[in-house]
């Protein structure tokens, strides 16, 4: 009887799982979908605290110490994130999962040296649980450092740091491969060192990628995490651990090929690294004399309140000055005086997956408002002015005319199709691909530089006096 209630209240934390992360696929039921899922999260976390009530001893006082701890932590970390340093914590987050997994199978490595049976099959998952978890700890910690701008990625990497990682990768295997052999006599020190090459190669895998593909290596990592703990779950025939080891693995493995396919790179060309680090980053003017024009606060509001349709895109440079609000209240004035207001959404817009949507929901955007990549493509033509509010490399049209570009091939928001375009950013400096955007010289095309939070608010309160 007294199993029975615990699988069945595994069942149902799984189940609530399972359907809460089906209602974070759109926005309006995203938040019912999260706190359904925290209950299943904390149901199963129940039954695997009253599982072993029955048993000879358990550790309830370190287990409740750790909880209190942990669960202070992330509270307190999970307030005071902004929305911005969001990639950060989840590697954070990410890289404790990694940590969990490396001492679930280190303790289970120390109960085999010490006698306990375990079959070919079950060392073989507490290795994977072993190495991938290392993996994915110093993996998403050097993420969250280069994230952060605490670690720079000159002085992580070196020439020929991919071979380095290669012949690290193949000791691990190898480590692993023998420590499976050698069997009981094996010893820990064995154990040992795998899990120290495994906690050295997610350092040195990590090290040559540009800090910006960052969101891509921790989708990975998330994926890593996901598998190890998968293969934990598979040690102690835990069912829940199993399932949600293979959701986030297998959710973190769509979002690395989603991001990758909507940057038009090959996964192997964001792990070599390298990316938006070329010569043109930080160019602070025109190129080939070409000329910017222009527009002022004045001249915007005016071209905005007389149009019929307005679309705005927004990008990284709107969740760094927080202008969602802002740009929600010319919104409103706009709408108000008979505008037809959308969003055009890229997929890979700002730095994390769902960032723009994420902001707009946050100011009350009405959804149907936002228009994705092909709806806003099909749009523009019949649009009177797209206004970018901090974006840069989703709108630049070298991905479509110049071969030579790092982001050729990248499909991107055709905003010249519009009949007029005005961008809002502090200067000409490129965004996250490090190359300079040749919409800002086109003669569709007038600039207005400031940060965007300020110049939209300006922009709202000429419209107001009109
Ligand atoms: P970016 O190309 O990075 O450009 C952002 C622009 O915002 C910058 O050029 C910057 O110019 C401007 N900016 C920064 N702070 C600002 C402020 N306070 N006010 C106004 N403007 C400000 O952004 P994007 O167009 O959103 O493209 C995203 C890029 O990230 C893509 O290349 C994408 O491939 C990459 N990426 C995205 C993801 C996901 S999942 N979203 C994952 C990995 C990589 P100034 O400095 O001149 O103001």
């Amino acid at each position: 009887m007294f199993e029975t209630i615990i699988e069945l209240t595994y069942m149902v934390g799984a189940l609530l799982i399972v359907l809460g992360l089906r209602k974070l696929g759109s926005p309006d039921t995203a938040r019912r979908g999260n706190i359904e899922a925290g209950i299943g999260m904390g149901l199963a976390i129940l039954a695997a605290l009253i599982g072993p009530m029955q048993g000879a001893s358990n550790n309830y006082g370190w287990i409740l110490g750790g909880m209190i701890v942990g669960g202070a932590i992330g509270w307190v970390a999970a307030k005071k994130v902004k929305m911005t340093a969001m990639p950060q914590m989840v590697s954070i987050f990410n890289g404790f999962g990694g940590a969990t997994a490396v001492v679930l199978g280190m303790v289970e490595l120390e109960h085999f040296y010490s006698g306990t049976a375990m079959d070919g099959g079950q060392l073989i998952v507490t290795l994977l649980a072993l190495i991938i978890g290392g993996v994915s700890f110093t993996g998403s910690m050097l993420a969250y450092l280069k994230l952060d701008g605490k670690v720079k990625d000159k002085n992580v990497t070196f020439n020929g740091h991919s071979i380095l990682n290669i012949i690290l990768l193949l000791v691990m295997i190898a480590a692993s491969v023998y420590l499976y052999m050698q069997g009981r006599p094996g010893g820990i020190t064995l154990a040992v060192i795998v899990m120290v090459i495994s906690l050295i190669y997610g350092f040195s895998f990590v090290a040559p990628i540009g800090g910006a593909d960052m969101p891509v290596v921790i989708s990975l990592l998330n994926s890593f995490t996901g598998l190890s703990a998968a293969a934990a779950g598979l040690i102690y025939g835990n069912l829940v651990m199993i399932v949600g080891g293979i959701f986030v693995g297998a959710a973190g493995t769509i979002l690395t090929v989603l991001m990758c396919n909507a940057m038009n790179r090959s996964l192997l060309n964001v792990i070599i690294g390298g990316f938006g680090t070329s010569a043109a980053a930080g160019a602070k003017s025109g190129t080939d004399g070409q000329i910017v024009k222009e527009i002022g606060l004045n001249d915007l509001a005016i071209q905005l309140y007389y149009s019929d349709s307005v679309i705005f895109v927004p990008g990284y440079g709107l969740a760094v000055a927080q202008a969602q609000k802002a740009l929600k209240e010319l919104d409103d004035l706009l709408t108000a005086n008979g505008v037809d207001v959308k969003y055009a959404i890229h997929p890979v817009a700002g730095r994390m997956p769902g960032h723009m949507n994420v902001l707009l929901a946050e100011a009350d955007v009405p959804y149907p408002k936002l228009l994705d990549l092909e709806e806003a493509n099909a749009a523009f033509p019949a649009t009177d002015i797209v206004v970018i509010v901090g974006a840069n490399d989703v709108v630049n049209p070298a991905a479509k005319d110049d071969p030579s570009s790092p982001i050729y091939g990248m499909p991107i928001l055709d905003v010249l199709e519009a009949k007029n375009v005005v961008v809002i950013k502090r200067s000409m400096s490129p965004g996250y691909a490090g190359i300079q955007n040749p919409l800002f010289f086109h003669p569709k095309n007038k600039m207005l530089f400031g940060d965007a939070k300020a110049v939209i608010t300006k922009v709202a309160s000429e419209v107001k006096d009109l």
